[in-house]
């Protein structure tokens, strides 16, 4: 058997990367590149997908370099990506119309309180499985055609395309102003707030409500099945994957089966629980979402629980308070004293997200005394990581009455000890990471695969996971129970502050 690789491109919020591997699943080579973070006043966050598409191409030349590879080598490429941010280019430049506007973005609070009108945020809960957010993708189409002079009419016309990161990608890869495809799939189109859940296809209804014209839309298509073949430096590569990066972990982690969960730890936090084939209903908070489609095949959903906020606060405490030189320093500063010391981050820097869904909440430290240092904070940094998960987790017992007996990890975070001991401290349930905790990559390189026929089914693949590290629960039942009620008081001081 000659050897097959495959190659994953993941476009996420801060980087993108790709990552190769051999068909393992083992990665052969990395290659990653930051992009910039647009922030023009207090709640906007841009990215410039001109920039993303150049660090995309480089990328991928320099993870082919790195494992000494050339394109022609490669079986499949895999796409995954920061879901519902949102660009809007013009077709026949190839040139997009403004900034992208990312998922963290809150300039359409505003918007999203009128279009829930007298129904409020649940408005169209019933058809996309989410409540009316400025999270999402509808939203900020319609803002941005709103505000964009003479965009609308061009969109009518038929000359603007929107996509979400993976059809600005594909489009691209697949030769953009010269034939290139206009498509997205099914997870990445359930997170712009457009797609009837059950039809997988964009909703009249919705789209007349948020004044969004069809002509401006991508395909709707499976998870795993050939889009095109790339142009290019990757010429002929069949581009054969797409999946938002949380439901790409989902299938990276071989959560597979009904009740099977993950918690990926990026720039924020994202739980996903396997539901089965059938969409499920959050009474408590949470998203009902796509798991993923592959092909023909019916498409799986599961539950998330997403949590704005959690690497990204490491991020802030670095660059914004200039307290850690380093990411990683977090960990012996926290680890150099016992406790927070009474102290609670609230990182309600984008409002909260699962299960509160409050536009009106802002960040907030409580519990400061003369005797708090850097040291407690930065233990407080990390555990307002934990105990956000911790009342996602307890949502989703609420919502399925199945509990959660151990919760696979991946993700930037996972490399923290501190945090994950803390995390199976909270939980009261063991905390497990795989082997290969690039699971964003893996998922969208085995769904490309599959689709090529690297690999034969969903049973070769979970063969392919292994367990790397487990951390059991230590903390007494009494300590977690003071410390969560002390932190749900922090959360509720979070609430209540005006835009
Ligand atoms: O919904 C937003 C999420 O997809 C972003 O993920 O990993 O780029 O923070 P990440």
């Amino acid at each position: 058997m000659t050897d097959s690789y495959v190659a994953a491109i993941d476009q996420g919020t801060t980087s993108s990367r790709c990552i190769i591997f051999d068909q393992h699943g083992v990665p052969v080579a990395v290659d990653q590149r930051e992009h910039r973070q647009i922030l023009p006043r207090p709640g906007w966050v841009e990215h410039d997908a001109a920039e993303i598409w150049a660090t995309v191409r480089a990328v991928v030349t320099g993870a082919l370099a790195r494992a000494g590879l050339h394109a022609g080598e490669l079986s499949a490429l895999g796409i995954t990506n920061q879901r519902e941010t949102t660009v809007l280019w013009d077709r026949r430049t190839g040139e997009p119309v403004h900034n992208a506007i990312v998922w963290q973005d809150t300039r359409t609070v505003g918007l999203c309180e009128e279009l829930g009108g007298t129904e409020g945020q649940d408005r169209f809960r019933d058809r996309t499985g989410l409540p009316l957010a400025s999270y999402f993708s509808g939203p900020k189409v319609a803002w941005l055609l709103d505000q964009v002079p003479g965009l609308r009419a061009r969109a009518v016309a038929g000359e603007i395309a929107f996509g979400t990161m993976d059809s600005w990608l594909i489009w691209n890869l697949t030769g953009g102003t010269d034939g290139g495809v206009h498509v997205t799939d099914v997870t990445n189109a359930g997170r712009t707030m457009l797609m009837n859940l059950e039809t997988l296809q964009w909703d009249p209804s919705i789209l007349a409500a948020m004044d969004v014209p069809e002509a401006l839309l991508p395909e709707i298509r499976s998870s795993a099945e050939v889009y095109g073949n790339a142009v290019g430096p990757l010429a002929g590569v069949p581009v054969a994957s797409a999946l938002g990066d949380q439901h790409a972990a989902v299938f990276g982690q071989t959560c597979y089966g009904v009740g099977e969960a993950k918690n990926t730890y990026g720039t924020g936090s994202f739980l996903l629980l396997n539901t089965g084939t059938q969409p499920v209903a959050s009474q408590h908070g949470l998203l009902t979402t796509m798991g993923y489609q592959l092909g023909s095949e019916p498409p799986v959903y599961c539950l998330e629980g997403s949590i704005a906020i959690t690497g990204a606060l490491v991020q802030w405490f670095r660059d914004q308070l200039g307290i850690i030189s380093a990411s990683d320093d977090i960990e012996p500063l926290a680890a150099s004293v016992e406790d927070n010391g009474g102290a609670y981050i609230v990182p309600a820097f984008s409002g909260l997200f699962a299960p509160y869904w409050r536009s009106d909440a802002r960040g907030v430290i409580t519990g400061l005394t003369r005797f708090v240092t850097k040291a407690h904070l930065a233990r407080a940094v990390l555990e307002a990581t934990s105990w956000q998960t911790r009342e996602v987790v307890d949502a989703m017992y609420q919502d399925s009455g199945v509990p959660i007996t151990t919760l696979k990890v991946d993700g930037g975070m996972t490399v923290n000890n501190l945090l994950m001991q803390h995390q199976a401290d909270v939980l009261g349930v063991p905390v497990i990471r795989p082997v290969v905790a690039e699971t964003t990559c893996l998922g969208a390189a085995y769904a490309a695969g599959l689709a090529t026929g690297v690999w034969s089914g969903l049973d070769e693949l979970r063969a392919q996971w292994k367990r790397d590290k487990e951390w059991s629960p230590r903390m007494d039942a009494g300590t977690r129970e003071r410390e969560y009620a002390n932190w749900h008081m922090a959360v509720e001081r979070s609430f209540g502050w005006h835009r």
